[in-house]
């Protein structure tokens, strides 16, 4: 090769990377309010952040990829839990998580930071993120369709959707209050007093760490009926 060919060769190369890479930037800046949601960042959402900030959440919890690998990852955790799941864990890490051996700090997060808090984590939720983590697809999926079209779930994916931020059933879910089947074999509720105890635990059964579901009447049938079912050997009352 001539010396002026390689020269050619290094000026087009250099050229034709950097049009793409011009091209990909203003691609990115073009698609990012689409992907990013940003209609949905109100003052919330920004006070969230600042409080995410605040008490250096990052310390412990990934978001986006950021952040410490010593707690759950943020970035789903809107779906995985809801609202009121979040506010409980937040304000009252050391009843929710009593039986864990990790430990989340009770930090003095106020009522209204917390809301702030899940505002800024539901948009966090929402960013499009090609499905990344991926294990956290399915309770993205079991949350959207769980009130609206939940026949359109198998009963397992409802509950698993519904209740896998803190339970597990067959090795899916988190386990830091109880198996499913071994909460089946162990409790005495009929299906009545389940769908209850789901909707308000306190109301129930008294001094337990379980916040409040925030489920339809419905669901929490639907869920009740699952968990009996998992009975082995019991005749489940209807
Ligand atoms: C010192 C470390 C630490 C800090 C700081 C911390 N967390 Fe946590 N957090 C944890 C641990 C550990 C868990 C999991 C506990 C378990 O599995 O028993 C957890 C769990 C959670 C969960 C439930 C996650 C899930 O998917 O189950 C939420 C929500 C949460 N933290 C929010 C926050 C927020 C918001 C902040 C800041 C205000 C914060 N955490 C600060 C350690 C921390
Ligand atoms: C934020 C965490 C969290 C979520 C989400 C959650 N639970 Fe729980 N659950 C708990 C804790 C904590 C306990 C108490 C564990 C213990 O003390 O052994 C518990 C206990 C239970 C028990 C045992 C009750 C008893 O009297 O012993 C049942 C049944 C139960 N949960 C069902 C559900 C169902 C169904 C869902 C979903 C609709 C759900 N939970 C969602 C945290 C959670």
């Amino acid at each position: 090769m001539t010396g002026k060919a390689a020269r050619n060769i290094f000026i087009g190369g250099t050229l034709v990377s950097a049009l793409i890479f011009l091209w990909m930037t203003y691609d990115f800046h073009r698609q990012e309010p689409r992907l990013a949601k940003t209609e949905m960042i109100d003052e919330h959402v920004v006070a969230g952040k600042k409080v995410w900030h605040k008490y250096n959440c990052n310390d412990c919890h990934t978001i986006l990829g950021f952040g410490g690998y010593y707690a759950p990852d943020m970035t789903k955790a809107y779906f995985r839990l809801g609202e009121s799941n979040i506010a409980s864990i937040v304000m009252h890490p050391e009843t929710v998580y009593r039986n864990s051996f990790r430990k989340m700090p009770h930090l003095g997060v106020s009522e209204t930071e917390v809301k702030d808090l899940t505002a800024f984590l539901r948009w966090v939720g929402n960013i499009e993120n090609r499905k990344w983590p991926p294990q956290d697809e399915k309770y993205v999926k079991a949350f959207r369709l769980r009130e609206v079209s939940a026949q359109k779930l198998e009963k397992v994916d409802i509950v698993m959707g519904a209740c896998g931020g803190c339970h597990s059933f067959e090795n899916q879910g988190r386990n830091i209050a109880g198996d499913f089947s071994a909460i089946a074999a162990r409790i005495t509720y009929d299906k009545e007093t389940l769908a209850k105890f789901i909707l308000d635990p306190q109301s129930v059964h008294p001094g337990i760490g379980m916040p409040p579901q925030q489920v339809s009447r419905e669901t929490a049938e639907l869920i009740a009926d699952f968990i009996l079912s998992l009975k082995v050997g019991k005749e489940v009352r209807k």
